[in-house]
């Protein structure tokens, strides 16, 4: 982008002959023959202000004195050209506000390096302006998604008075539940609840770790310690020194780090992998997982002392379908947080979402519920939320049972009940000929009349 320099002097050979340096060096360029000519030329907003000090009328001083008191000019960069050598005349003029000073008669060179300088300083300034307020931005969106843990259900609650307890003391916790139910949100919720919130909170995630890399990223390496180990490097306990560790699917440790993590957890002490001196640290240890590492310790996959050592106060986070009051106040809240990211107005949703919202058994819980939420905001057109087909039609079914656990072969049924439910209404309960349920579903007439029986499927009103 073409830059503009605005150029001041009540000498017009003076202006002459810098329009024509500049012009030549690629700038474009303004001019005023005086103070009050240079307020009015500076609402175009130039580039940089090349500024004559003394002109009848308003001095330079009192020109870049108002440049700097106006919001629309006051980053723009002023240079002062002045004939004065004085050091005091120089000092005021920085305190002005000016970023430089050319004394005349000014060498071409000088003068083009001084404008270049200042111009392309100014635009990574904005750059770095604007990219803090998008950080700042970032922040605030993610420190509002955080703070939400949503819900008012016995078993929330239950948890919520958990993390009260546990957060202000140094204890380990365990937190233990499903896919996407919330463990992380609960970690979260523990560290900004305690004196370390002050510090980071550090997250390692075991599973995402090759098994090769998972010591050095905990421990940290010296320089050498293995083939790619270039340099020395602080693990996550280091970094999380007088914060938190939260050990994310901490069940996917491998055997012989479990020691390690054993010993840090008993003696605050550990190793750099290839180093030589133990280090100390002070560091808060939550876990979790959504493996059964009882299970898991039974099995030989999980180091029974470590278990007992992490799980010196366990959180168990229920699953969605084990706390049904918490969906609708959970829907509300992704509805306004997908309306938010989309950038679209959505105040209502349709009885009938929240409604089959109740009714389905999210197997992916609230991750679950967020996404096709999301998904439902996409699709629905006018401002109140209704994609109610988004729920598969197992979802109805798969309720009314309300099974405590359903995966797998449980999930498979309840998909099957309900698409022969739903064919079977289509026709009126009609089996067998040529419009009958059976045909429309390619099988047997008898062989659907078992089913039904298996599935329990039969003729409602
Ligand atoms: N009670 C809640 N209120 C609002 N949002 C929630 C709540 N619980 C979970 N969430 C949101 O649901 C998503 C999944 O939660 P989170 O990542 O904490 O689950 P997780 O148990 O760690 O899952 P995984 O085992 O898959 O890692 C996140 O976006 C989280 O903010
Ligand atoms: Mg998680």
């Amino acid at each position: 982008m073409v830059a503009t320099v605005l150029i001041v002097d009540d000498e017009p050979l003076n202006v002459d002959l810098l329009e024509q340096e500049l012009a030549a060096a690629g700038y474009r360029t303004l001019s005023a023959a005086n103070g009050e000519e240079a307020l009015t030329v500076a609402k175009a907003l130039p580039d940089l202000v090349l500024l004559d000090v003394m002109m009848e009328g308003l001095d330079g001083y009192a020109v870049c004195e108002r440049l700097k008191a106006n919001d629309a000019t006051r980053t723009i960069p002023v240079i002062f050209l002045t004939a004065l050598t004085d050091s005091f005349e120089k000092v005021r003029a920085f305190s002005v506000g000016a970023v430089d000073y050319v004394t005349k008669p000014f060498e071409t060179g000088e003068l083009l390096a001084r404008v270049g300088t200042h111009i392309a300083l100014r635009r990574e300034i904005e750059a770095h302006r604007k990219s803090r307020s998008t950080i700042q931005y970032l922040v605030e969106e993610i420190r509002s998604d955080r703070d939400a843990m949503v819900g008012e259900s016995p078993a929330l609650r239950h948890v919520r008075e958990q993390i009260a307890q546990v957060a202000p003391t140094d204890s380990t916790v365990l937190i233990q539940g499903e896919t996407g139910t919330g463990k992380e949100l609960v970690a979260r919720a523990i560290h900004e609840l305690s004196l370390r919130r002050e510090r980071p909170l550090i997250k390692v995630n075991c599973a995402a770790l090759p098994r090769d890399l998972v010591e050095s990223e905990l421990f940290g390496h010296e320089k050498g310690a293995f083939t790619g180990a270039t340099q020395q490097r602080r693990g996550r306990f280091e970094l999380a020194d007088g914060g938190t560790l939260f050990l994310d699917e901490a069940g996917e440790l491998p055997l012989d780090t479990q020691a390690k993590l054993l010993r840090v957890l008993q003696e605050r002490e550990f190793d750099r992998v290839g180093g030589t001196r133990s280090l100390r640290t002070d560091v808060r240890v939550i876990a979790a997982t959504n493996r059964d590492l009882h299970a898991r310790v039974e099995d030989g996959g999980f180091r029974a002392d470590l278990y007992y050592r992490l799980n010196v106060f366990p959180i168990v986070v229920p699953p969605l379908r084990e706390r049904r009051d918490d969906i609708p106040g959970l829907v509300r809240h992704f509805v306004a947080k997908a309306a938010r990211k989309l950038g679209r107005t959505l105040d209502g949703i349709s009885p009938a979402f929240v409604e089959r919202a109740c009714a389905y058994a999210w197997p992916g819980n609230i991750r679950e519920l967020e996404n096709l939420v999301e998904r439902a905001a996409i699709m629905s057109r006018g401002a109140v939320l209704d994609a109610v087909d988004l729920f598969s039609s197992a979802s109805a079914t798969a309720s009314e049972k309300t099974p405590a656990v359903m995966a797998g072969d449980a999930m498979l049924e309840a998909v099957e009940r309900a698409h022969i439910q739903q064919v079977l209404e289509r026709t009126r309960w009609v089996i067998e000929g040529e419009r009958g349920a059976a045909r429309i579903l390619g099988l047997n007439p008898s062989t659907l009349r078992g089913r039904l029986r298996k599935l329990g499927i039969r003729k409602t009103s």
